[in-house]
C-alpha cells in the first residue's frame, strides 16, 4: 500500500476539504460571492450532469469519447503493456471500458470515485466484461489523502486516467497543484492521460452551458435546492436564474446564479442580503490551448507526449510521461 496526499488549496476551487456548510457561508460572505462547484454533485446533480453529457450542445462527452474510439490502438501502445492503470473519477465507466478493450495485458485497474454506487455497478460490470483483470475499487474524494491498494501482479508502470475534462474545474494554480499530486500517484516511468476541454469560438461554448432543455439550469440551482435541504436555507428558486459566460481573457466558462429581486436568505443563525441582478459565482470550467495545456502539466513535472483530438479541435485527449 502507498499513502499519497491529496489536500486542500484555495477558495471556490475543487481541492477543498468538504464541509457544506462552513464552505457555503464562506462563500456567501465575501466579495464576490462564490458556491464551491463541488457540491453539484449529491445524487440529484449527479443525475442532471449524466443528463448535461448526453445533450446536443454539449459536445464534450461525446467528442472525448470518439477520440478516444478512433484512437484507442495508438493510445494503448503509448501506454504499454503490463501497466496499472488508476482511473480517477471514472464514473459509469463508458471511457474507461474503451480503453481497457485496447491495452495489452493491463496488470490492474484501479477505478477512484466518490459514487459508492456508480463504482459498485460499473466494477460488477468490468468485472463481468474483464474476468481475467484485476479490479481494486477505491470509494473515496481523490481529491483528499487516499491509499492505493497493492495489485497482486507487480505492473511495468502506474498510468493515471483523468477523463472528462474536469480539470478544466480547477483554477490554473490549483490544476498544477493537482497535477503534481497525481504525478506522485504515477510515480517513477509513470504517466497520465487526460481529457482537456480546447478553447474555441465562444458561441459553441456559451451554447453548451445555457443549453436549450434547461438542464445546466436545474444542475446549477440544485445547489441552492441542497443548501434547503441540508442546511435548511431558504433560498426561493423562483427568484433565482442560471446564466454562464465565456470569459475570453481568462480562457474560462464562468457560471452564474443571479438573484431575481432583492432579497433576504437564512442559513442557520446568519442571514445574506442579495440585491437585484446580484451574482453568485458557482464555477469555472478553462479551455485550454494545447501549448497551454502542455506548458501547465510541464510545472507540474510532465513530459508531453502526444494529444490526440477531433476534426474540429473541440476536444484533446493527452499523454504525459514523468
Ligand atoms: C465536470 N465538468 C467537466 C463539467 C464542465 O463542463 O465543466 C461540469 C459542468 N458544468 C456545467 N455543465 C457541465
Amino acid at each position: 500500500m502507498n499513502a499519497n496526499t491529496l489536500t486542500a488549496a484555495r477558495p471556490i476551487s475543487t481541492l477543498q476539504g468538504s464541509d457544506f456548510l462552513s464552505d457555503v457561508i464562506a462563500g456567501l460572505s465575501s466579495d464576490p460571492r462564490t458556491l464551491p462547484c463541488k457540491y453539484f454533485y449529491d445524487a440529484r446533480g449527479a443525475a442532471l450532469f449524466q443528463k448535461i453529457c448526453e445533450l446536443p450542445e454539449y459536445y464534450i462527452t461525446r467528442t472525448e469519447i470518439d477520440i478516444l474510439d478512433r484512437h484507442r490502438r495508438e493510445i494503448a501502445a503509448h501506454l504499454g503493456t503490463n501497466i496499472e492503470l488508476i482511473g480517477l473519477g471514472t464514473g459509469a465507466g463508458t471511457k474507461t471500458r474503451i480503453l481497457i478493450e485496447a491495452l495489452e495485458k493491463p496488470a490492474v485497474y484501479i477505478p477512484v470515485d466518490i459514487s459508492e454506487k456508480q463504482l459498485r455497478q460499473s466494477t460488477a460490470l468490468f468485472r463481468e466484461i474483464f474476468p481475467d483483470l484485476e479490479i481494486l475499487p477505491v470509494c473515496t474524494d481523490y481529491l483528499q489523502p487516499f491509499v492505493v491498494p497493492s495489485p497482486r501482479r507487480k505492473a511495468a508502470r502506474n498510468i493515471v486516467y483523468f477523463p472528462g475534462s474536469t480539470i478544466g474545474n480547477f483554477a490554473p494554480e490549483d490544476a498544477v497543484e493537482f497535477l503534481r499530486r497525481i504525478a506522485n500517484l504515477c510515480g517513477r516511468e509513470g504517466g497520465l492521460l487526460i481529457g482537456v476541454d480546447l478553447r474555441k469560438d465562444r458561441h459553441i461554448l456559451e451554447a453548451a452551458y445555457n443549453e436549450s432543455a434547461g438542464v445546466t439550469a436545474k444542475f446549477n440551482l440544485n445547489l441552492l435546492a441542497r443548501a434547503n435541504r441540508e442546511l435548511g436555507a431558504n433560498f426561493d428558486l423562483q427568484q433565482w436564474h442560471h446564466h454562464a459566460i465565456y470569459n475570453s481573457r481568462e480562457g474560462r466558462i464562468e457560471m452564474y446564479l443571479i438573484s431575481e429581486t432583492r432579497q433576504r436568505v437564512h442559513i442557520e443563525d446568519r442571514q445574506f442580503d442579495f440585491r437585484a441582478g446580484e451574482k453568485i459565482l458557482t464555477e469555472y470550467s478553462y479551455k485550454h490551448t494545447p501549448e497551454g495545456f502542455a506548458a501547465l502539466a510541464r510545472n507540474a513535472g510532465f513530459e508531453f507526449q502526444k494529444m490526440w483530438s477531433d476534426k474540429a479541435c473541440l476536444f484533446g485527449v493527452f499523454y504525459f510521461t514523468l
